[in-house]
């Protein structure tokens, strides 16, 4: 029996983790988010009211679940209290379930004035972020400039590093003509994020330790997907941080063997959202169905996502980076209409025939897709939760995505809602 689930994504996002966070905590005792920031967007369906999550796990609509913000988290104080100012306006207890980590390294204004200002001034080269300030915030963290969480306990400290850190970027500032950065009236708000979020922080690697000990279930939740991943992804067009399994060690504090089973979300085609390379990508009728049968539009900046084909060399390579013990295989329900189905099997590149993904953006950008064509299903999957209810040709269709990637697909998912899935295998059992 697992006590611990990661559940993280296999594509560039998206993929209907925040789904999959929710239903599993039915499970578990707490939620850890581990990396990432409120760049991420989970969705959470439950009857008719949807929620959307940029930085509070997903767990947060279980009454008894603790949701755990890890030190590989970049934190905006802002983002963090309109997110509890929306759940308290739906009725959810927030402030006694939340814990952060210390070690959090703090996103201020004036990360999110430089993500927009780099992307706007980058013309054709801007990577698509979502102008949240979390590049220039995990660049500060390396560099070990940042400020974070812990550094509020002390503010005339905090306001003192906080001059180094403006002093620092000033000269990017006025290069990129941002002049709305008031440094007296950061100081000031430093106060009210000591406010905000002291009360909330803890030891989360002592108690993740307490919980497993006490043999509590743990559920860590993944943002991103493993393609954007700033080392292994699509770079240069990736986010700032590790989102593969191992990133859940070094973002929590806890070791390897405190994660038993990573279950890979993948969505039964692909889709991307920003700029970089996507092979498989489609710009005729078939993305369109995809893009709005699935409601293809970001939940964080709104944007329209870009729609494919499944890439079945890409999800080979994330599930390998991860140690995916299962996939969960979201989304079928919306190929539904589908007449026929590609698959990218391999990819062409310089005339050679490839089976793994070559490393970064500008070999990818040149590759071709090899397809494999399956003839669609044209039937209502949606909504169902038996697998032998399912059309034929969709069966076939799953069972040659695991073929093809060589994981199992121990759940898949046929609609937005919580109950809309056929399980398989349950992670915790
Ligand atoms: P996340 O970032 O991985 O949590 O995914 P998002 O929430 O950004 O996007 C996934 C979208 O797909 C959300 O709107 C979900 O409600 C929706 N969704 C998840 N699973 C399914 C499914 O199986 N079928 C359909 N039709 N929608 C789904
Ligand atoms: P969830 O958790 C999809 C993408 C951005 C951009 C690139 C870099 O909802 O799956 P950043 O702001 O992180 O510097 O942007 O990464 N991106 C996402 N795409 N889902 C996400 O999160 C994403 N978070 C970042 O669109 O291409
Ligand atoms: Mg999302």
């Amino acid at each position: 029996m697992a006590k611990s689930v990661l559940v993280l994504g296999l594509q560039w996002g998206d993929e209907g983790k925040g789904k999959f966070v929710d239903l599993l905590t039915e499970q578990a005792s707490a939620v850890v988010r581990f990396q990432g920031g409120h760049n991420a967007g989970h969705t959470l369906i439950v009857g008719e009211e949807k929620t959307v999550l940029h930085l509070i796990p997903s767990g947060i609509l279980r009454d008894n679940v603790i949701c755990v913000i890890g030190n590989g988290v970049v934190l905006s104080a802002e983002a963090l209290t309109d997110e509890i100012a929306m759940l308290k306006e739906r009725g959810i207890s927030v402030t006694d379930r939340i814990r952060i980590s210390g070690a959090c390294p703090l996103i201020l204004p004036l990360h999110s004035a430089l993500d927009q200002a780099r992307e706007k001034a980058a013309g054709a080269n801007a990577i698509g972020t979502t102008g949240r300030g979390i590049g220039p915030a995990y660049q500060d963290k390396v560099a070990r400039r940042a400020l974070r969480v812990q550094d509020l306990y002390n503010l005339d400290r905090f306001n003192e590093k906080l001059e180094a850190l403006y002093g620092f970027h000033e000269a990017n500032l006025s290069r990129y003509n941002v002049d709305t950065l008031d440094l007296d009236a950061m100081k000031e708000r430093a106060k009210s994020y000591a406010d905000l979020l002291l009360p909330f922080v803890d030891d989360v690697p002592g108690i993740l330790d307490t919980y497993r000990r006490d043999g509590k279930r743990i559920l860590f939740e993944g943002a991103q997907g493993t393609l954007l991943d700033v080392d292994h992804g699509t770079y240069p067009y990736v986010t700032s941080s590790n989102t593969v399994a191992g990133s859940a060690c070094s973002g929590s504090g806890v070791g390897p063997n405190a994660i038993e089973y990573v279950l890979g979300i993948v969505k039964a085609y692909t889709t991307r959202v920003g700029e970089g390379p996507f092979p498989t990508e489609l710009f005729d009728e078939s993305g369109q169905i995809l893009g709005e049968r699935g409601h293809e539009f970001g939940a964080t900046t709104g944007r329209e996502r870009r729609c494919g084909w499944f890439d079945a060399v890409a999800v080979r390579r994330a599930c390998l980076l991860n140690g995916v013990t299962g996939m969960c295989l979201t989304k079928l329900d919306v190929m539904d209409t589908l007449e026929s189905i590609d698959i990218c099997v391999a990819y062409e590149l310089d005339g050679k025939r490839l089976d793994h993904m070559p490393i970064g953006a500008d070999d990818l950008a040149r590759c071709v897709p090899v397809y494999e064509t399956m003839p669609g299903w044209q039937s209502k999957t949606e909504g169902e939760t038996d697998w032998n209810k399912l059309p034929p040709n969709a069966v076939a269709y799953v069972q040659r995505l695991e073929e093809l990637v060589g994981y199992p697909a121990h759940i898949v998912s046929t609609g937005p809602e919580r109950s809309e899935n056929i399980f398989k295998v349950n992670p915790f059992a």
